[in-house]
């Protein structure tokens, strides 16, 4: 068996992840998060410069977690796009270099790919079929999935415009809640009321696209209702914002299980880490009797467990690995795990 160094820098956490066997030894994050707080998003040079000094001690910390030395590697992959350039970057160049000196194979590797991998680092492989629901900060995608790394991955939509978590971010903006928005949303929504403003559910009238996704107009419903009424609690602002995310982010993912006939929906990403969208679809998955798989909170935001995991997934599938000269893919649709 072998054991996979994964590596995560398409945004500005760095993650080191070692997965032996679907089996997360150990793993360790650093985050530059705190020194893009003040410019409201992340700053791509600063994040690149924070990945070059995080890298060789957040690769210590995984090793030392997992209780293994680096010799004990067998190969090494990391996310090669989407992401920031800048940022992407640093992450190909250490795991070339930790590849070239253990003479391990290499795998450049779709971030969300990674992501619906880390789900299976905690309930094991995914069923024959499923629906992937992805949610993150740049992309919003229902997807049809089969084994991930053999089988192509087909998009059944994808948001039209912003992601559902770049609409978290704006309206925390909006309503003056720190970044990121999506975590400081799901804080303040606990203390608010999720009826109290009935915002719109995007794409759901009778002649819209039955699985499409769009949320600049929920944004700028949201900038509109903060405009005329500059006195609205943020706590019921946040929780109305969420709940129409959650609703329609759950009805369509439903709907997709139910046109694809698959029994499984699995939720991945960043904002699969909100408590309401969590609670939502667990019910209405309990309600027509359709499993729903969420990787634990801290493997839904970006990690590097998760790159770890795909890579385990393509070695054990005998996949071929990256040429050395490969390069990272600021943006590159998910179609296959290996880019
Ligand atoms: O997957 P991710 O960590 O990075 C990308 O690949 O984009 O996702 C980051 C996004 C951010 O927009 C952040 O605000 C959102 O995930 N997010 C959340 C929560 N935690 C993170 N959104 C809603 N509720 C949360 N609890
Ligand atoms: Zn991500």
């Amino acid at each position: 068996m072998t054991i996979v160094l994964g590596i995560e820098t398409s945004c500005d956490e760095t993650g080191v992840g070692l997965v032996e066997d679907g089996v997360l030894l150990g793993d360790a994050l650093a985050s530059s998060m705190a020194e893009h707080a003040r410019f409201g998003g992340v700053v791509p040079e600063i994040a690149a410069r924070a990945h070059l000094e995080a890298m060789t001690p957040t690769v210590h910390a995984a090793l030392e977690r997992a209780g293994i030395t680096l010799a004990d590697v067998g190969a090494v992959a990391v996310t090669a796009g989407p992401g920031l350039a800048t940022a992407l970057h640093v992450g190909v160049a250490a795991a070339k270099a930790y590849a070239l000196a253990l003479e391990a194979p290499l795998y450049g590797v779709h971030h969300l790919a990674g992501h619906a991998a880390a789900d299976t680092l905690e309930h094991g492989p995914l069923p024959e079929r499923s629906v992937v629901l992805i949610v993150s900060g740049g992309h919003t995608s229902l997807l049809g999935v089969r084994d991930l790394v053999r089988t192509p991955i087909t998009h059944l939509s994808d948001t039209v415009d912003d992601a559902a978590g770049e609409a978290f971010d704006k309206v925390a903006r909006l309503i003056g809640l720190p970044y990121p928005g999506g975590p400081s949303i799901d804080q303040a929504a606990r203390d608010g009321d999720p009826a109290a403003i009935r915002f719109p559910r995007p794409l759901t009238g009778p002649h819209d696209p039955p699985l499409g996704f769009s949320f600049s107009g929920l944004k700028t419903a949201v900038a509109r209702y903060v405009e005329g009424h500059p006195d609205a609690s943020a706590p019921d602002v946040a929780a109305s914002f969420q709940e129409a995310v959650a609703d329609v982010l759950t009805a369509k993912a439903l709907r997709a299980c139910r046109d694809e006939h698959v029994d499984t929906l699995v939720v991945v990403g960043g904002v699969a880490a909100n408590s309401r969208i969590r609670a939502l679809a667990q019910q209405r998955c309990d309600a027509a009797g359709i499993e729903l798989r969420v990787p634990p909170m801290r493997l839904c935001t970006d990690n590097g467990a998760m790159i770890a995991a795909i890579g385990d997934l393509l070695v054990r599938d005998g996949a071929k690995p990256s040429p050395l000269d490969f390069s990272a893919v600021p943006t590159v649709e998910l179609r296959s795990a290996q880019l």
